[in-house]
């Protein structure tokens, strides 16, 4: 039986792309990145696993309907089924949710409720809590607002810089994520 395709939506640097590439227990097969900035680091990443890219500059369309429709044509194209964010710096708009809610997921920085948004580390480290954490969550139209799947929490410690305590993030992230995605997969 041939494998449940995904998609993996990044911006950035995509370290969480390749921890999910690098799942050797993967029950999906990720066959499409999706990237709205034509020079992320993401896209080679892609380009060394062999997964096909969608990227496109928002800049380039009148309204986000636009482009969203042509990121949901790519998808089906692909016969992708499920929409992993890893860093992805939109919010979906109602041509994506319509297609997807409720098989995008999201990964985020912090223990939402708290710190959504940008910086969501940094906004934890100013504001001086014992600890922050990391949210795998459904995607909704807020911002990380959809429900919560599962949650870890990573103590803020009093020797941290912001930059330590993101890369003790950044190893929950990579370990939590890829967890999720075989749990998730696992119970549909
Ligand atoms: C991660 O911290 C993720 O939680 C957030 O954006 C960051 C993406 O990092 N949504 P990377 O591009 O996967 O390295």
């Amino acid at each position: 039986m041939s494998k449940v395709r995904a998609a993996v939506f990044a911006s950035g640097t995509g370290s969480n792309f390749e921890a999910i590439m690098s799942d050797g227990d993967l029950p999906c097969e990720i066959s499409l990145l999706v990237c709205d900035k034509p020079k992320a680091a993401v896209i080679e990443k892609a380009k060394a696993f062999g997964v096909e890219t969608f990227v496109f500059d928002a800049k380039q369309y009148k309204q986000k309907a636009d482009y969203e429709a042509e990121i949901v044509e790519a998808l089906q194209k692909n016969n992708v089924e499920w929409i992993f964010l890893a860093g992805y710096m939109r919010l979906a708009g109602a041509t994506i949710l319509e297609a997807y809610e409720g098989k995008m997921i999201n990964i985020h920085p912090s223990l939402l409720p708290a710190f959504p948004g940008i910086d969501a580390i940094g906004q934890a480290f100013n504001a001086g809590g014992a600890e922050t954490g990391v949210t795998v969550h459904y995607i909704d139209e807020g911002m990380d607002t959809g429900p919560i799947i599962e949650q870890e929490t990573v103590p803020i410690l009093s020797n941290d810089t912001k930059e330590t305590l993101q890369k003790r993030i950044q190893i929950v992230e990579h370990r939590l994520y890829p967890k999720v995605i075989r749990q998730i997969l696992r119970d549909v």
